[in-house]
């Protein structure tokens, strides 16, 4: 009976279970009551009484061996049957789920349109300091101290106190990108013939038509011999290739500290084609630049010497460009972050 007992321990120690019949099987041979060990038990009545207890606790051993593997291999069967469960059969049929891609910011696709055109006739891409000394955004751009020209734009000065260093000059976020104009011709090797892109900050209320935050492109051309023609030259070219064709233009007289002479630039309006709508104040046009001969002052404010050199510069809004065409009407779409307004400049 010993050896018997033997026989079946090995048995079930080299038993696999894979399925669920297979463990039913195993079921029926080692547990239920006309399994083998019970078969077994009803032996021991004829074991002679002094060997009974020892092949009794052998038995028994035999059957707990046999209890726990049928529990573990129950739970290995369950956990093979939950796992096949999970996983769906593949339908091939289902459509795609659509990957997301988001789309460029209609600013980012006019600044690079921008930067693009002006490229391709040889200028070059700078950039500058948002957070700036008065003297780079005021001071050497010809903006006398106290003077009333400085009302023309509503300036965030920084605390000095909140900053670490020791500058002499108040600190402001810069309201243009002639900043830029100022620290080129400061540094840069010349002829000098830049765009510089880029965010500035005025101190207004938000809403449809103004914002605190916008985007300028300025573009400085210096060199011997730089006249008005060329600024003309330049702009005329830059409204053939950004607007739409049979776009007019106009340069209007005006004023900048920092040029002269000094004239604002108009194109026919790309909504009413110059009918008279109400983004043109029916007009007919609409201004998208201000620029102007470098003064020489200026010039010599950068250590060039105004009588060798002369020069062109011009500062655009690249939300105002946008608006003519794309029909953005309120400025405050740019910054909200709205798909709805985003997506529709897919594929652009
Ligand atoms: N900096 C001026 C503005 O923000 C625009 C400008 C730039 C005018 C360069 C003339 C020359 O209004």
């Amino acid at each position: 009976m010993l050896d018997k007992v033997k026989e079946l321990h090995q048995e079930i120690e080299q038993y696999t279970i894979n399925s669920p019949e297979q463990l039913e099987q195993f079921r029926m041979r080692f547990i239920s009551r006309k399994g083998v060990i019970t078969e077994l038990f009803e032996g021991l009545k004829s074991v002679p009484p002094t060997d009974r207890r020892a092949v009794g606790q052998e038995l028994n051993g035999l059957k707990n061996f046999a209890q726990e593997r049928f529990e573990s291999f129950s739970q290995q069967v369950e956990e093979q049957q939950a796992a096949t469960k999970n996983v769906a059969p593949v339908d091939l049929t289902l459509p795609t789920i659509p990957n997301l891609t988001g789309t460029q910011h209609p600013l980012t696709l006019v600044r690079q349109r921008i930067i693009q055109i002006f490229e391709r006739i040889g200028f070059n891409v700078a950039d500058g300091p948002e957070i700036e000394s008065d003297w780079y955004n005021f001071g050497a751009l010809n903006f006398p101290e106290n003077h009333p020209a400085r009302d023309m734009q509503d300036t965030f000065f920084v605390e000095k106190a909140s900053m670490d260093t020791d500058v002499s000059s108040d600190m402001l976020l810069r309201t243009h990108t002639s900043n830029v104009q100022i620290r080129l011709m400061e540094r840069q090797k010349l002829p000098i013939r830049s765009i510089m892109p880029g965010r500035v900050y005025r101190n207004e209320t938000i809403s449809a038509r103004a914002h605190c935050i916008f985007h300028q492109v300025e573009g400085l051309y210096i060199d011997r011999n730089v006249g008005f023609k060329d600024l003309k030259d330049t702009l005329y070219h830059f409204v053939k290739e950004m607007f739409e064709p049979g776009t007019r233009i106009r340069f209007r007289p005006s004023y900048f500290p920092f040029t002269e002479p000094s004239a604002e630039i108009d194109i026919s309006c790309q909504i009413c084609g110059g009918k008279g709508c109400n983004i043109c104040k029916h007009t007919g046009w609409v201004e998208i630049a201000g620029s102007g001969m470098v003064d020489p002052q200026v010039i010599a404010n950068c250590g060039i010497d105004p009588e060798e050199y002369t020069g062109f510069a011009f500062g655009m809004g690249i939300e105002r460009i946008t608006q003519l065409k794309y029909v953005v009407n309120d400025l405050r779409l740019y910054t909200e972050n709205d798909v709805r307004f985003l997506r529709q400049f897919e594929g652009l």
